[in-house]
């Protein structure tokens, strides 16, 4: 099987993220050390389905590591979800001489990428997400850059909540995963964080941490809300009504999203996307790459999408206790 494999492509699906160009770096470079031409599939799966792509040597992806987003564009392609879809794109696969394919994204972009392989495109797939919301995977790259966006902007908003003795609101991306407002909550010293995977009550969680923090001295607070809970407005409105705390909203928005990749993300990136290269010359397909304690290795897909991880509910507890 390895000796079939001669050209691959490489694609960025989803959402982008913060390390996607050092992976695609790493596909181009160590299929290149292999002796493999590489292509570029532009804009995702709609590039596979509508041939847009480009050989991709070692000297084109210079001066990409350092570089947020992704050269490769990415989207976030419908009509891949139906079978005729995934069928064109083998098809357009097979006229520009693919072997093998990488794709670089989310769940979503894994369900194309075991689709793929079943209709005859073997395809590795890396998790390139912000929101470390791949059950099978500790570590999805860009997550890292992320809580380090996040961190930057909760100090600078905690600098003026401090200077006017306010509480500040803020809501972090994620999805419907709690992973960035868990860990930004530990690393910012949030007073009280909310994520969708824990209950929580306005009084209880919420009113009651602030006033109670305000009886030992705190003159202001910071309360991290995953997006998949919402409502920042709002509820710093209510928190300046019941508590009578002057009160603001911040929405991070996509500013999560950018930025030059960590050296994590560097360094993972370039593990999972060479990895993804090695796994397709051994011969394999339908595998994600992914960290499992601590270490990268892979999974079948199938079996990857039917994983479950879970918030560690000692983090939650964690933000609390610190926030006596
Ligand atoms: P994000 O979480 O940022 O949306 P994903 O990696 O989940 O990123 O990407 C979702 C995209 O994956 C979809 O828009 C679609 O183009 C592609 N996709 C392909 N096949 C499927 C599928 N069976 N289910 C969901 N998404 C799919
Ligand atoms: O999956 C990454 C992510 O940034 C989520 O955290 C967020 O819910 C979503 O993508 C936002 O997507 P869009 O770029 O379409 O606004």
């Amino acid at each position: 099987m390895a000796g079939n494999i001669r050209t691959i492509g490489v694609l960025t699906s989803g959402g982008d993220a913060p390390g996607m160009n050092p992976a695609i770096r790493a596909v181009v470079r160590v299929g290149a050390y292999h002796g493999l031409r590489v292509m570029g599939i532009k804009r995702g799966y709609n590039g596979l389905i509508h041939g847009e792509m480009d050989d991709l040597s070692p000297r084109d992806v210079s001066n990409i590591l350092q570089r947020g987003g992704t050269i490769l564009q990415t989207a976030r392609c419908l009509e891949f979800k139906d079978e005729a879809g995934v069928r064109k794109g083998v098809e357009i696969a097979k006229v520009f001489g693919l072997d093998g394919l990488v794709v670089i994204g989310g769940d979503g972009s894994f369900r194309g990428a075991r689709d793929l392989c079943k209709a005859g495109l073997p395809t590795i797939a890396v998790p390139g997400t912000i929101d470390n919301d791949i059950d099978c995977s500790e570590y999805t790259v860009g997550y890292d850059t992320c809580l380090n966006t996040v961190k930057d902007a909760v100090d600078k908003i905690r600098d003026t909540t401090a200077s006017h003795e306010r509480c500040s609101v803020i809501e972090v991306m994620g999805r419907a995963a709690g992973y960035i407002a868990v860990q930004a909550g530990i690393a910012c010293g949030a007073d009280v964080i909310l994520v969708p995977e824990a209950e929580w009550s306005f009084d209880e969680d919420v009113l009651r941490p602030i006033l109670e923090g305000k009886s030992k001295g705190k003159r202001h607070s910071i309360v991290i809300v995953a997006e998949g809970i919402g409502g920042v407005i709002e509820m710093a409105k209510e928190i300046e009504a019941k508590t009578g705390i002057e009160s603001r909203a911040t929405i991070l928005g996509h500013v999560q999203r950018g930025g030059s990749p960590t050296v994590r993300d560097r360094v993972v990136a370039s593990e999972m996307g060479g990895l993804a290269v090695e796994l397709l010359l051994q011969g394999k397909q339908n595998r994600i790459v992914c960290m499992r304690d601590h270490v990268i290795t892979d999974v079948d897909i199938d079996e990857g999408l039917a994983m479950k991880k879970t918030l560690p509910q000692q983090l939650i507890s964690l933000v609390r206790k610190l926030a006596i």
